[in-house]
């Protein structure tokens, strides 16, 4: 496999709203991203993924574009935006759009021509069906959302298909037009010099909705190899696709790069682990270490040499890792550290979330109204009118929700952590006086340097990029590998639990390269580890 520079870098994705307030209305925006991009080049990133900055009347948060080719009011300007990529292309960061193309909002134009009637020439760029023999929606199919993925339109007496929510009308892939409009405007941002995609619910653009085929359609792959050739086909652009519902075998299908599609996708299958089989993201399960590792493990393998791992614990979607997984209270530091140490020594592309780097929490809410997001207000009210008690659906939204994720940056402990000098769109988490950036920056000891580490030991260590990976056999709550490259042997050590463990390796230390206690690990034989302990050992 040819090498790429966005399988050396580190990603750092940013969710604008909540990132940096340049002017006080409580809202992040591009020119407070454009102020902390010094903060990221200490960091040491090579890519921002900007979650969607495009007009949009914010029904989900951005995701919901009304127009691809201009920015949001609330962000700023496209001259802030071309700023920022060439601001950040002076500290060599790339800029990564958001592709939402599964969908428009529903005051996207295409969408407001196409409510006109049958015979409009954008009524085919979404997906129209007739009402059910008994006058109801087409079929069952239901939203993401909550509820029917259908909804009726009085004036043409149709419905149209939102797999998410109803100002979030699908767009319908087996336009020809439509699709060619899609591939010129990835062209206008190609030409500002962006450095590639993340492609929102890619997985879903081939749906056949008549027969319920949403994820993995027929048309799929040749629609991304038709937009590969289209578009970033001649430029080395980082394109990863969202994909719920994949499994190894299917990524394969993305990303290997004979088939001209993708650099990688996402995958999902480990933080679907603490859910119940079958059940939605609701339905609250512990998770078991030694299921998670099978899963890491299971991608580690079956990709390497045929496609390219992306590797996250966090994004906008995603509860804080370190409140989900790790231990929030007593070991905040050592299991943000563990679970950075875990990842980052993986084989793959790894994403930081915006917080993620200084071991940033969530806090509990206790009332749906303090609740923005419309993914768990939906859910809310579904539940309430199945009968599930008030607090067991909150409960719900504190482990799973979205909004714990979408809290505010916290720079400094100033009023609202000096995110905005107004008031924000959404509280701020209550410890930021203790957990935030600047707080971090001046202690030597914070999850920030250990990711700062990390990012600059793949810099100057091949073998972090391009090592072969093996696990080691250990009990269950110890998680440990090796990567190998050109003789060079690494060993991972990691406890991912609040209790001691023990471990033992015959191999010899040569150097201890990264790790997250005081005491230096001097002997691999017999010892014991601390909760949450993680060291890389050189191997002699
Ligand atoms: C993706 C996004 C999510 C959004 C959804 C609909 O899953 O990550 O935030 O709500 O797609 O666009
Ligand atoms: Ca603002």
């Amino acid at each position: 496999m040819a090498k790429h520079w966005w399988q050396e870098v580190v990603v750092y994705q940013i969710y604008p709203r909540s990132f940096k307030d340049s002017n006080g209305d409580g809202v992040g925006d591009i020119r407070g991203i454009i102020e902390k991009l010094d903060y990221l080049e200490k960091l040491g990133i090579g890519a921002i993924w900007l979650s969607p900055v495009y007009q949009s009347p914010n029904d989900d948060n951005g995701y919901d574009i009304s127009n691809y080719r201009s920015i949001m009011d609330e962000f700023g300007s496209m001259e802030d935006m071309d700023k920022l990529i060439a601001e950040a292309d002076k500290r060599d960061i790339k800029v990564i759009m958001d592709l939402v193309v599964n969908h428009t909002s529903d005051e996207h134009q295409w969408f407001i021509e196409a409510k006109k009637g049958k015979d409009n020439p954008y009524r085919d760029y979404y997906i129209w069906k007739d009402p059910s023999e008994n006058g109801g929606p087409p079929n069952d199919l239901t939203s993401m959302f909550s509820g029917s993925a259908w909804e009726f339109d009085e004036a043409s007496g149709q419905y149209y298909l939102h797999l998410f929510s109803k100002k979030q009308p699908d767009l319908n892939w087996k336009n020809e037009e439509m699709r060619q409009s899609i591939y010129d405007m990835m062209n206008f941002w190609i030409d500002k010099g962006v450095g590639g995609f993340r492609m929102d619910v890619i997985d879903l653009i081939g749906k056949v909705p008549e027969e319920k085929i949403l994820t993995n359609g027929p048309k799929l792959h040749d629609y991304l190899q038709e937009m590969h050739e289209a578009t970033f086909g001649n430029h080395d652009l980082l394109t990863v696709g969202e994909t719920m519902a994949v499994t190894p075998q299917t990524a394969k299908l993305y990303s290997n790069p004979s088939r001209k599609e993708l650099s990688m996708v996402f995958q999902f299958q480990h933080v679907g682990l603490d859910k119940q089989k079958g059940k939605e993201k609701w339905d609250l399960k512990s998770i078991d270490i030694a299921e998670l590792k099978e899963v890491l493990v299971k991608w580690q393998t079956e990709l390497d040499g045929q496609s390219w791992n992306s590797l996250f614990w966090n994004n906008h979607d995603q509860p804080r890792i370190v409140s989900r997984w790790g231990n929030d209270q007593e070991y905040r530091v050592e299991s943000a550290k563990m679970l950075a140490i875990l990842l980052h020594m993986m084989k793959g592309t790894p994403y930081i979330y915006q917080g993620e780097e200084i071991g940033a929490t969530g806090t509990p809410f206790s009332d749906i109204s303090e609740i923005k997001d419309i993914e768990s207000i939906n859910m809310y009210h579904e539940r309430l009118a199945e009968g599930y008690a008030k607090e067991e659906i909150i409960a719900s939204i504190n482990a799973k929700g979205r909004d714990n994720s979408r809290r505010p940056i916290p720079w400094n402990a100033s009023r609202n952590g000096g995110f905005t000098s107004g008031t924000p769109w959404i509280a701020l988490n209550e410890n930021y006086k203790e957990i935030n950036v600047e707080a971090a920056l001046n202690n030597p000891n914070s999850v920030f340097y250990t990711y700062q580490k990390l990012i600059q030991l793949r810099k100057d260590h091949p073998i972090m990029v391009w090592g072969d990976f093996e696990l080691v056999d250990t009990v269950d709550e110890v998680f440990s590998y090796y990567r190998m490259y050109n003789g060079e042997r690494w060993l991972i050590v990691t406890n991912f639990s609040n209790e001691e463990q023990f471990f033992s390796s015959k191999e010899e230390i040569e150097e201890i390269i990264i790790q997250n206690t005081s005491d230096r690990v001097t002997t691999l034989k017999d010892i014991t580890l601390q909760p949450w302990q993680a060291f890389v050992a050189k191997i002699k």
